[in-house]
């Protein structure tokens, strides 16, 4: 299990310049500190992502906020008191303290406190800001164990953290509240319906965006398995249908949905929240069973459900190498 030793070692690897993987609420992140440009360059060497694509900075508490960002507006004060800890990264403008590296040159930075008990005590030694993607190859699905991260990244960190499986398991919502109008940069871990209600108003999704997010992309969140989304109702028929054309398919769907004995389910909760705790490794093992098709439930476009949505529609989109 994880010592206060091991915590420590964190921390100096960090110090020294290191790369850790540790687990969050959300997904494992790849960790540097954020202000080691030479760290967080090989962050983005690790993960195969383009540098100009912005990296969110962890903090220990929302009283490091003004060490980040230039302007703290009220509704950034109101979200973080009202979810920090928690899977809410906000979007401001920034102090020289983030730097281009992690930036990717825009004057905005993206700022998280993860809750996490691995990860705030890691923050909490080392007293700074860590960046963190999460800890997967650029594209690629998320992790959320320790093992998952394993298998993407071996050993090209420094230590691997062991805090257990993500309890959220889709990455942060995030909020651009750099310039007035509060938007929606990528729906999360934390329902859109809570933000609106601490604001007091609707917070308009940003899909065209000079911003470089690469959660944004169309095909982003991938796994090598083709995914086709579905109603529920239409799930068995669609999966037949490509039975037909000589596919191996497997069906990713709640236990009260009836199959066909000879197709082979992949079990997600009918509920919002256990869909999104057990989506990525869901879809990691469709990969390993050597499937050719997905076919995907859509689970109610509500609470969590919306970010389940989203990462499954990034799934579905045709890959560049499908091109
Ligand atoms: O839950 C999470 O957010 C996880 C854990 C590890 O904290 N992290 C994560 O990081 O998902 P990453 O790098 O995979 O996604 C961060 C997203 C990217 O889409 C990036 O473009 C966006 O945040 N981002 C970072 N800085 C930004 C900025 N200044 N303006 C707009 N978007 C930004
Ligand atoms: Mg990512």
């Amino acid at each position: 299990m994880l010592t206060p030793e091991l915590i420590d070692r964190a921390v100096e690897i960090l110090r020294q310049g290191g790369v850790i993987a540790l687990p969050t609420e959300t997904v494992y992140g790849l960790a540097a500190n954020a202000e080691d440009e030479l760290a967080v360059r090989r962050i983005f060497a690790i993960k195969g992502r383009p540098a100009t694509h912005p990296l969110i900075v962890h903090l220990p508490d929302a009283e490091a906020l003004p060490q980040w960002a230039s302007e703290v507006p009220d509704s950034a004060l109101r979200l973080a008191a009202a979810f920090w800890p928690g899977p809410l990264t906000l979007v401001l403008r920034r102090t020289s303290r983030a730097t281009d590296a992690v930036t990717g040159g825009q004057d905005t930075v993206a700022l998280r406190v993860p809750h996490h008990p691995v990860a705030l005590a890691v923050l909490r030694a080392l007293g700074g800001g860590l960046a963190a993607p999460s800890a997967n190859r650029f594209g690629r699905v998320s992790p959320t164990t320790a093992e998952h991260v394993r298998q993407d990244l071996g050993d090209e960190v420094d230590l691997l953290l062991d805090g257990g499986p993500c309890t959220v398991g889709v990455e942060s919502t995030i909020v651009d509240l750099s310039s007035g109008e509060p938007a929606l940069l990528r729906p999360g871990g934390l329902p859109t319906e809570e933000l609106e209600r601490v604001l007091g108003r609707p917070v308009p999704v940003r899909t065209a965006s000079t911003v470089r997010v690469s959660g944004s992309l169309p095909s982003h969140y991938a796994p090598r398995v083709g995914v086709v989304l579905v109603e529920p109702a239409e799930a068995v028929a669609r999966a037949e249908s490509l039975r037909l054309q000589g596919l191996v398919v497997g069906v990713l769907g709640p236990q009260s949905l009836s199959l066909p004995r000879d197709l082979r389910r992949f079990d997600i909760p009918e509920d919002p929240a256990g869909a999104a705790r057990l989506l990525y490794l869901r879809l990691r093992e469709a990969d390993m069973a050597g499937l050719d098709m997905l076919v995907a439930c859509l689970p109610p476009a509500q609470g969590l459900g919306l970010a389940v949505r989203d990462r499954l529609a990034r799934a579905a989109a045709p890959r560049p190498s499908d091109s």
